[in-house]
């Protein structure tokens, strides 16, 4: 009999992360009266002693926290538990901790959100713990292989297509071109997506590869035609035409994608009469409120994920497809990717519009 269930959020944040929370609560609650508890910043809160975790109830989420942005558990994107940290100067793999802290809270089962990366991640944890474990999938990024839609993600394309609504018209007052930068990682979904809501000019994602030179004469045309501005979106890994990646060192040392907006906006300054600006959007694609898409898949996703734990169905993850959601075996889903295919019926839309995306031919 499951009695007692736990949940924690974990990779980088996004909206709709609350509401998955709430979700999972109330069902656990009003359906099966289980006890849950809300592990602090993924996994980080069993290492502490004692263990960094709340008991969740229907009335943590009477209030606004459905509707705000983040996740109020904390969520952490560095520290794989398996990769060696240093304690009292050795070096130990902390997945041992982890499980042990598991073991402390004694749940019969756990839910993890998180993307691909932090799927597998709970996946070797749980499986060598031997924990109960469903998954559900969020990320900006929408990168989440067989599963339609990640929460976030609709959020993040919102904010994005903001973002070029109001570039537009102060593109236009100064006859600029506007280069947006976004998130997304190695896929191009945000780009694409928010690109062609948004009405740009052109759209570079990292599965289609671009010349400027064929950027600069897609602005001329336009401007030979009378327009006096134009607006480019581009995904954050798409490569400079050298075929390396626009990165940042941080004084952390970690190297981070960044960069392509200005690579860009200094290599179309130089060929075309065009005065360029970039803006690179960051995270404000993450910390907004999330669309009521977002907050529909987080219900949906959060009632599933607990109602198989009820079925003691577990290694699954909980996925959006065919406009409701379903679930699928854990291993098929966690540590894959989906980036944009080249059939992607989006790309075709994008052309029918006029839009440059690339050399697609
Ligand atoms: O995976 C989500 C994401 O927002 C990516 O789109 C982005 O590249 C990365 O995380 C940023 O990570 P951080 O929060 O560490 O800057």
């Amino acid at each position: 009999m499951v009695k007692k269930i736990a949940i924690l959020t974990s990779g980088g944040d996004c909206a709709g992360l609350n509401a998955v929370i709430r979700a999972v609560t109330l069902r656990a609650h009003n359906k099966y009266n289980w006890e849950i508890y809300g592990i602090k910043d993924g996994t980080l809160g069993l290492l502490k002693e004692p263990l960094d975790v709340i008991k969740l109830n229907p009335q943590n989420f009477e209030g606004s926290l459905m509707r705000m942005g983040g996740t109020f558990l904390g969520s952490n994107n560095k520290g794989n538990p398996f990769k060696k940290i240093i304690r009292n100067g050795k070096k130990i793999d902390s997945s041992d901790l982890v499980i042990e802290g598991f073991k402390k809270l004694g749940i019969d089962a756990l839910i993890g959100i998180g993307g691909d990366g932090s799927l597998k991640i709970l996946q070797s944890i749980t499986k060598k713990g031997n924990i109960n474990f469903v998954g559900i999938p969020k990320t900006i990024d929408n990168d989440v292989k067989h599963n339609e839609l990640s929460i976030g993600y609709d959020t993040a394309v919102d904010v994005a297509t903001n973002a070029l609504d109001m570039l537009q018209p102060t593109a236009a007052s100064h006859r600029r071109v506007m280069i947006l930068e976004v998130m997304g990682r190695d896929a191009g979904h945000i780009a694409l997506n928010a690109g062609i809501a948004g009405g740009a000019d052109v759209i570079l994602i990292p599965e289609i590869q671009y010349s400027i030179k064929s950027i600069a004469d897609h602005i001329e045309k336009l401007r030979s035609k009378g327009r006096n501005h134009a607006l480019i979106v581009v995904a954050e890994a798409v490569k400079k035409e050298n075929g390396k990646k626009a990165t940042v060192k941080y004084v952390d040392g970690e190297v981070r994608l960044g960069g392509i907006g200005n690579y860009l906006g200094d290599a179309i300054y130089k060929i075309t009469d065009s005065e360029t600006r970039v803006t690179v959007l960051g995270h404000v694609q993450r910390g907004a409120q999330p669309t009521h898409r977002d907050r529909l898949i987080a219900s949906a996703f959060g009632v599933h994920a607990v109602d198989l734990i009820a079925k003691k169905k577990f290694n699954r993850v909980v996925i959006w497809k065919d406009r409701g959601v379903q679930d699928l075996m854990l291993s098929q889903v966690a540590g894959y990717s989906k980036t944009v295919q080249k059939n992607d019926p989006l790309i075709k839309v994008a052309e029918g519009l006029g839009i440059y995306i690339g050399e697609t031919n």
